[in-house]
């Protein structure tokens, strides 16, 4: 009988191959089968060996093609089959990634499983803009928050939770940037608080447009997928 495989939950980073970690490289180039999101860029991809089974599991604009127990299924059997099984997610796996569902599902079929950091999408974009997310003159504070509107709920659940000196960083803004914008004053930002959109952070389609909340309304929609960099720190670009 197999001995039973492992899955790894592994970080692309932002979409440049330059940010994927050694580590991550080397589990791509020696897995069996590699489960994938849809954000993972094509030259990322092309770095898997041609014999490897690789498969999208990916969603788009909340539309599965998979449904998140079918990736669980996925990749329980794989690892019963006694494979190495990358699990690889764009950024880091362990923000907004479902990570916590994927875990559970392994750890409950008695499933070894190994998290492989990557760089999240606010750090590859910061980067890229050349701003710090941190300054102690600005900023000490850093938020994660997704405005995905799936679950109903809003972006924060408390008014004031964020101030002056707060840097926010916005995964899967949505494309309504005036509600938005009201959403974070009432949360706490100023209206003039500068505003990074990024698109496309460290590919060679990324773009950048500086703003404030005030005028977020009239800021262009560039394609997905896109993160806003709200707060102090924001004004250097
Ligand atoms: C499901 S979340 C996954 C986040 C990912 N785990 C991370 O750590 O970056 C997808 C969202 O991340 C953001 N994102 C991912 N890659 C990006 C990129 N290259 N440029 C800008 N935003 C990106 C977008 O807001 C996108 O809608």
């Amino acid at each position: 009988m197999n001995k039973t495989g492992k899955v790894y939950l592994v970080g692309a980073g932002p979409g440049d191959p330059a940010m994927l970690t050694i580590e991550a490289l080397r589990l791509l180039q020696t897995a069996d089968v590699v489960f994938h999101d849809d954000l993972v860029s094509p030259g990322i991809l092309a770095l898997i060996p041609s014999e490897t089974h690789v498969e999208s599991v990916g969603k788009r604009c909340g539309h599965a093609s998979v449904s998140q127990q079918q990736i669980h299924s996925l990749m329980i059997n794989a690892a019963k089959e006694g494979w190495s099984v990358v699990r690889l997610k764009s950024g880091d796996p362990l923000i907004f990634g479902r990570a916590g569902e994927e875990l559970d599902a392994l750890r409950s079929a008695g499933i070894e499983c190994e998290i492989v950091p990557g760089i999240s999408a606010a750090f590859g974009a910061a980067a890229r803009a050349g701003i710090p997310l941190t300054d102690r003159r600005l900023a000490s504070k850093v938020l994660f928050l997704s405005n995905h509107q799936c679950a109903g709920r809003h972006l924060l659940d408390r008014h004031g939770a964020l101030s002056e000196d707060t840097t926010a960083l916005i995964y899967m803004p949505g494309a309504e940037y005036q509600e938005l914008a009201a959403k974070l004053c009432a949360d706490g930002l100023r209206p003039e608080t500068p505003c990074l959109i990024v698109s496309h952070a460290t590919t060679r389609e990324q773009r950048v447009h500086a703003t404030t909340l005030a005028n977020l309304a009239e800021a262009p929609h560039y394609p997905a997928p896109v993160l806003l960099i709200v707060g102090s720190v924001a004004f250097r670009f």
